[in-house]
């Protein structure tokens, strides 16, 4: 639905679906205690008052939740997807009926669709953009130069969008500040590992209903989002192989406990393949031959090119739906291999991202490195910038509060001694 209400402009998929939002996104917002302690003071101060902000994520309850705090704190913000298959459409009509959220995002959106929106959010103008994989500040800067000036910064919420934001800085032009969010602490430890280790699980088991216990399940890449994976996969009794490209990486899988092996090999044996390496063709042709037949792929990555759908459909006579997001590829060769969310991050599309509390740190990265920036507005040269470590460890700090875990504090002896170099043997 297109819809120019007197008060909103969006493209969401049904406002009927408002009231679903709203019980959903307040679920949600219980496993969000830090970002909504955020959330009061922004509306109390209103650090970006008049602020035109572009966020582009994926549109789930959790992101509402950051939505709402950055509204409560003056933004004038406007909501896009940051992939075609990750928008719940009852968040996104929650956002424009009840909160009156410009919101451009439909569940299942093309590609023509979803750049259009990326383009209707640079038409709002923004100060600040919140990019998820860096699609809007990539376009930014393609095709619309002559905004560049108007832009405060640029936060970033995943490592595939600090990787293209790197190679920007590297081509010169980069020309405007940019928060690293996902490498914050507060960040990666808990939304890359342990966001994305349960809810990749989740999304396969909610397509396929599948037993996960006894399965040979291989996991390509063994970064945060890997380990978190592998962790979680052995938990549910796979036997997991992890495939590397980094030494360190490869040694870290070794001695936690993993099988190590090459592609070509974990071919042959896995039953079930999760690719979370942020590079493109880590499954392919040579690869699909080796399969067992009824083998099934999933991606985790930020973009979907991890698994080379084209040419498994090349080699395909017939590509059938199963049922929601599971499709097989009957080869030419007889065999058939098994896509899940077709190829795109399968714990967004198939399931609903990271769990809340986990999203509650990420997120309460993202509003005070919006905040920061409009502070520090021309004060920050062009450059990646990391979350200033000390919102980082009050994020951590005001996490245990809300979980109610309490800490061990230094002693004056031990605060001496840690500062001094002349005590040794
Ligand atoms: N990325 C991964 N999970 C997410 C979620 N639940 N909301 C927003 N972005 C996410």
């Amino acid at each position: 639905m297109t819809a120019t209400t007197a008060r909103v402009d969006c493209d969401v998929k049904d406002l009927g679906l408002a009231v679903l939002g709203r019980q959903r996104i307040e679920w949600a917002s219980r496993e969000m205690p830090v970002l909504a302690q955020i959330r009061q003071r922004f509306a109390a101060e209103k650090p970006l008052q008049g602020i035109r902000l572009v966020a582009c994520c994926h549109v789930t309850t959790e992101t509402a939740n950051l939505a709402l705090a950055l509204q409560a704190g003056g933004a004038d913000a406007l909501l896009i997807a940051s992939n075609p298959l990750s928008t719940q459409d009852d968040v996104a009509a929650c956002l424009v009926a009840e909160h009156g959220i410009p919101v451009f995002a439909i569940k299942g959106e093309d590609t023509a669709t979803y750049l259009r929106h990326v383009h209707r959010a640079l038409d709002h103008r923004p100060q600040v953009i919140i990019d998820d994989g860096s699609d809007v500040v990539a376009t930014l800067i393609q095709e619309r130069q002559e905004q560049v000036a108007e832009l405060i910064g640029t936060t970033e919420e995943t490592t595939t969008g600090v990787v293209r934001l790197r190679a920007m800085l590297a081509a010169g032009v980069l020309a405007f500040p940019a928060v690293n969010v996902n490498d914050a602490d507060t960040k990666h430890f808990f939304d890359n590992r342990y966001g994305t280790g349960q809810s990749t699980l989740d999304g396969i088991i909610r397509a396929t209903n599948t037993l996960i216990a006894g399965k040979t399940l291989v996991v390509a890449g063994y970064g945060w989002c890997g380990k978190g994976t592998a962790l979680r996969a052995r938990g549910l009794g796979a036997r997991v192989i992890v495939t590397e490209i980094d030494p360190v990486r490869a040694l870290e899988a070794a001695m936690d406990g993993f099988q190590v092996a090459p592609m070509h090999e974990a071919a042959q044996v896995g039953d079930l393949f999760i690719t979370v390496t942020g590079n493109k063709h880590i499954i392919r042709r040579e690869h699909f031959e080796l399969m067992k037949s009824g083998a099934m792929v999933a991606n985790s990555g930020h973009f979907d090119i991890e698994i080379d759908l084209k040419v498994l459909e090349e080699m395909s006579h017939e590509v059938a739906h199963l049922r929601p997001f599971v499709q097989e590829y009957r080869l030419k060769s007889g065999k058939n291999v098994i896509v899940l969310g077709e190829g795109r991050l399968v714990n967004l599309a198939a399931a609903e991202g990271h769990p809340a509390s986990v999203m509650d740190m990420s997120f309460a990265n993202q509003a005070l490195a919006c905040e920061y920036l409009v502070k520090n507005k021309g004060q920050l040269a062009p450059g990646i910038y990391p979350v200033p470590a000390k919102l980082d460890g009050e994020i951590a700090r005001l996490k245990l509060v809300a979980m109610g875990i309490e800490i061990d504090t230094l002693t004056a002896t031990q605060v001496e001694y840690m500062n001094s170099w002349t005590a040794g043997t």
